[in-house]
């Protein structure tokens, strides 16, 4: 069944090669998923080679865990293994047919990226961006084919988690979605149309949930009493755990844009503000208890 909104399937153009942008985490793992999902190459590119090394390396990684696991044919491994590449050089991009970018959270940042990226690419390359809050409309604004973008926004992990939010920019045209609806597709996300608007749907849903434990925790509230609250509700995460696995730099920029939009219904933990100050992984160590350097840091009140 065609997901409400989107347009004809037939105007999807075909994904042969694809690029991402960026090789943290998050873009290792959706190098992967491509990798996986799509079978075609998948070129990370990001600021130099160390980087560039940890996200290929990543991805071989985790190629071999799914063979020891069984979980995958060896024969499919070595060719996936011979599909994924990295480079400093986003020359490599010249032929791709969709580029993705899940680079830092600014919007300054993600518009130089795409002017950069504008130069090296086909007019007709779609160009996807992860943002987990920031405009996709802005992001295109300065672009000579601004139709070309969207947004496709992945959560975390990424092999796990089914839901494909696929936001259609002011400007995005009806080939562009389409092309995004059956990329979704081909990946196995259950992909939904989204409004463009700040930290889209869940987003705005993740802010709120664990706004409610962080702010508990700013009240006086302790970590593991705020964090142990929901239990009962047999969530698979407890939020802590949650709010490190987004990773709390992340959660924090999007309080931060949900605030800026509408002031009067998101706020921003001054306690998240110093856990992401301060480095830390977030408000629990690994083994999901208080970090004790994170409580002698809380403000309360
Ligand atoms: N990275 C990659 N894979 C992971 C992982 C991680 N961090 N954590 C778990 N997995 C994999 C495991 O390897 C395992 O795979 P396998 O079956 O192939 O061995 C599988 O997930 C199941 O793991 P477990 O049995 O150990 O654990 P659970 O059954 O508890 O499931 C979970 C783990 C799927 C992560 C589950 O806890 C869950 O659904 N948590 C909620 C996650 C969530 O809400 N994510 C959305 C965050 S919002 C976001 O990302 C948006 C962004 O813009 C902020």
């Amino acid at each position: 069944k065609r997901p409400a909104g989107a347009p004809d399937k037939g105007l999807a153009r075909d994904v042969n090669k694809v690029g991402i942008v960026g090789a943290g985490l998050m873009a290792s793992q959706l190098a992967l998923l491509f990798v996986r999902r799509l079978e075609v190459p998948v070129v990370l590119t990001d600021l130099d080679q160390e980087r560039v090394d940890k996200g290929v390396g990543y991805v071989q990684a985790e190629i071999d865990k799914l063979v020891s696991k069984r979980r995958l044919d060896p024969g499919k491994a070595a060719k996936y293994r011979g599909l994924v590449s990295g480079s400093v050089d986003k020359a490599a991009f010249a032929d791709a047919d969709l580029v993705l970018e899940a680079v830092f959270e600014d919007l300054k940042v993600k518009k130089q990226v795409w002017a950069e990226i504008e130069k090296i690419v086909r007019d007709d390359c779609v160009l996807a961006t992860n943002t987990s809050s920031l405009s996709v409309t802005e992001q295109a604004a300065d672009l000579a084919h601004p139709e070309r973008v969207v947004g496709l926004h992945f959560f975390n992990p990424v092999a796990m988690m089914p839901l494909l939010e696929v936001v259609r920019a002011a400007q995005t045209d009806d080939a562009t979605l389409a092309t995004a609806f059956a990329v979704g597709k081909a990946l196995k996300k259950s992909s939904v149309l989204v409004k463009d608007a700040p930290a889209f749907v869940v987003n705005r849903l993740l802010t709120r949930f664990l706004g409610v434990v962080t702010s508990s925790v700013d009240e006086g509230t302790p970590i593991d009493v705020a964090d142990s609250a929901l239990d009962p509700l047999g969530l698979p995460m407890r939020p802590m755990a949650l709010l490190t696995m987004v990773g709390p730099a992340v959660a924090h920029h999007v309080a931060e844009t949900l605030h800026h939009a509408f002031p009067d219904r998101f706020g921003v933990s001054p306690n998240l503000a110093k856990v992401v100050g301060a480095g830390k992984r977030g408000f629990t160590d690994a083994d999901g208890n208080p970090d004790p350097e994170v409580v002698a840091l809380l403000e309360v009140g």
